[in-house]
């Protein structure tokens, strides 16, 4: 995983059912979600892709020391 550049406190989002992928780069200009910038800036990284199944709240890792990822595990407290 990339050097977190935004922060290290998890993005709290409302999600709807779906296909999802969250950045793991550190670059998109629209965390937690994968805008493309993987590539343009040639990270070498990917996104996560993961499959919602129902409505409901996640927090998306920003530390990416979780052990859950994409998902919080309160890693980033221990920073
Ligand atoms: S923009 Fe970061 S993984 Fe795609």
């Amino acid at each position: 995983m990339a050097d977190p550049k935004h922060g290290t406190a998890p993005i709290v989002v409302e999600e709807t059912p779906g296909k999802k992928a969250y950045c793991t780069c550190g670059h998109s200009a629209n965390l937690p979600y994968c805008d493309g910038a993987h590539s343009r800036e040639q990270t070498g990284l990917a996104p996560m892709v993961v499959e919602i199944e129902e409505p409901c709240q996640k927090a998306i890792c920003q530390c990416h020391q979780s052990g859950s990822m994409p998902f919080c595990d309160g890693s980033h407290k221990n920073l």
